[in-house]
């Protein structure tokens, strides 16, 4: 973006050729009526939109330059026949070309140069020419200081001019976890401790090391001296996480969105963008359980309150839409979303939604739908990659196990689904992931063969390696193994098979734990547990005597290490 001291409209392409229109606008300062007080009003606006067919999606910035405000009013009057048709951040009304944008109660108070972010989906026809001009509290924003000084604009930091190649995992090892890899070897896991894992950066502690651990820099650095050539962060705070669960629930209420942006985000994009590290190919991947858990959990008999109130406040899609804005902004960063797994997202109800959804959410941020990379199933989950005795078919299908789902395994399902995504408008360069950390399901309960049951239930119950009481089951799963080692591009479509899960952090605990995480008890961790209709009633299929989430559980690690699957030698 480029400053303009008098009112106009700046105009750059960004990577994906996608324009972006900013409207900067000068300076004000209004004093109030003679007799009293002095208030200086002053604000700025920036509006900018991402455009496809006869929609767009616009993002705006106040930064109010005057006295402190304890609530806002923005107005504006379209250019041309735009129709606002879902706002976020503010109580949105139109009429004709006018729009009023009320602050909510918890982002009405800005203090003199604090800002705020808004934004809205509209229709268009014609043309989408930007607003010319902005109020705020009734008085016409047009850039500067309430004082008269002009505020300079913020240079933004310039993308790193390193390469970005389409498949990161090619051509070099990835960052082994220092600390993962110590407690790995410290409990009988020295065959795999050499394997790459993912860094949960799943609290903001966790950027500067939480509890006297490596924080992210300390993770690059090691990476570094590796000589890796790639390291993998998931990105783990939204606000309200884990929304249809409990096990996960994190730091961040509902409404933390800026808390999210400044406080996580922002500090993770700028040491990755730090030029140390540009040689490094940072793997990120996004906001597990999130999207996903907008499409099945929002209605009918799988809703859970707190994700319909993630759904209607938006900060889900607004806080991977700025993550991805961030990240993607950084040339040797890679962006992965996450995409739930064939036992979630595979049934038609789900898949069509899911695909748009992810659609719609990349094509809100700056750079479109170029600004993801790929997208990972099965994170920190069980599914297998591949059921090689199970077919799907007419009969199959029938199962109570398959349930009508088309798939039954991670690698139909990636490879249809990405070319579902594909459909839906993202580059055919996009790549899947799978997390392959514990879908092996070895050991002796390993199915050997096809069976020739004559009931149906009978026959796929013994064909299926996936010895899961439910596929919705997800925590500690009792019987699971290490699945494929990470390998780079597998298959066609496929970036790699990564263990995104460290194995050996547990899911959730098998009781109520007292923490100051925010991890809640989730009775699907609980052994004892009989279910809900989200795993059609049926055992939580959990190992006993769990931890929190995310803390080391020795049990799982051996029981992981004994079914691995190819075994571990
Ligand atoms: C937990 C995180 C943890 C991650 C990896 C998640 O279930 O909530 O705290 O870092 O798993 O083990």
């Amino acid at each position: 973006m480029r400053s303009n001291p008098h009112r106009g409209l700046a105009l750059r392409m960004d990577r994906a050729g996608v324009a972006i229109a900013a409207l900067l606008l000068g300076l004000v300062s209004v004093l109030f009526g003679m007799g009293r007080a002095h208030a200086a009003v002053g604000c700025q606006v920036t509006y900018s939109v991402n455009q496809w067919n006869n929609g767009f999606t616009a993002n705006i910035g106040i930064t109010n330059l005057g006295d402190p405000l304890s609530s806002w009013t923005l107005e504006w009057d379209f250019a041309g026949n735009q129709q606002v048709t879902q706002g976020w951040s503010g109580t949105f009304a139109q009429s004709g070309k006018h729009v009023t944008v009320k602050s909510l109660s918890y982002n009405g108070s800005l203090g003199t140069n604090a800002s705020t972010s808004l934004g809205f989906n509209a229709s268009y026809s014609g043309t989408n020419d930007a607003p010319t001009s902005f109020s705020v509290n009734g008085t016409t924003c047009n850039g500067s200081s309430g004082g008269g000084t002009p505020t300079p604009t913020p240079t933004p930091t310039p993308p790193q001019s390193g390469s970005h190649v389409d498949n990161p995992y090619v051509g070099g090892k990835g960052y082994v976890d220092t600390e993962w890899s110590a407690e790995a070897k410290a409990d009988g896991g020295t065959a795999i401790a050499n394997q790459p894992t993912a860094v949960w950066l799943d609290r903001i502690a966790a950027i500067n090391g939480a509890n006297g651990g490596m924080g992210l820099r300390a993770h690059l650095d090691a990476a570094v001296s590796q000589g890796a050539s790639y390291a993998q962060f998931v990105i783990y705070d939204l606000p309200g996480r884990d929304c249809a669960a409990l096990a996960s629930n994190g730091e961040l209420g509902a409404t933390d969105l800026g808390r999210y942006q400044t406080e996580y985000i922002d500090p993770i994009a700028s040491i990755m963008s730090d030029s140390k590290y540009a040689n490094l190919k940072i793997i990120t991947y996004i906001e597990p359980d999130s999207l996903p858990n907008l499409v099945t959990n929002v209605s009918g008999n799988t809703a859970t309150t707190a994700c319909q109130t993630m759904q209607q406040n938006g900060n889900y899609v607004k806080g991977v839409q700025y993550a991805l804005n961030k990240l993607h902004a950084i040339s040797n960063v890679y962006t992965y979303l996450d995409a739930g797994h064939h036992g979630w997202l595979g049934w038609d109800s789900n898949f069509g939604p899911a695909a748009q959804l992810f659609a719609t959410v990349a094509k809100g941020t700056t750079a479109g739908v170029n600004s993801v990379d790929g997208f990972v199933i099965n994170t920190a989950n069980y599914s297998p990659t591949t059921e090689p005795y199970l077919p799907v078919n007419s009969q199959t299908r029938q199962s109570k196990w398959v349930d009508w789902n088309w798939y039954v395994d991670e690698s139909t399902f990636g490879a249809a689904f990405r070319q579902q995504l594909i459909s839906d408008g993202f580059s055919s360069s996009i790549g899947m992931v799978i997390d392959t950390s514990r879908n092996g399901w070895g050991g002796a309960a390993r199915p050997t063969g096809p069976s020739s049951a004559s009931d149906i239930n009978t026959q796929v119950n013994a064909e299926r390696v996936d010895r899961r009481p439910h596929v919705g089951d997800w925590c500690n799963q009792s019987g699971a193994g290490l699945g494929a080692r990470p390998t780079a591009s597998p298959a066609a479509g496929f970036d790699a098979y990564a263990w995104v899960k460290p194995p050996g952090e547990s899911d959730g605990s098998s009781k109520s734990i007292p923490n100051d995480e925010g991890k809640g008890f989730d009775q699907m961790c609980d052994p004892n547990y009989g279910g809900n209709v989200r795993n059609g009633n049926s055992p939580s299929g959990a190992l006993p005597d769990a931890p929190l989430s995310g803390h080391w559980f020795s049990a799982q690690f051996h029981q992981l290490m004994q079914n691995a699957y190819p075994s571990v030698s």
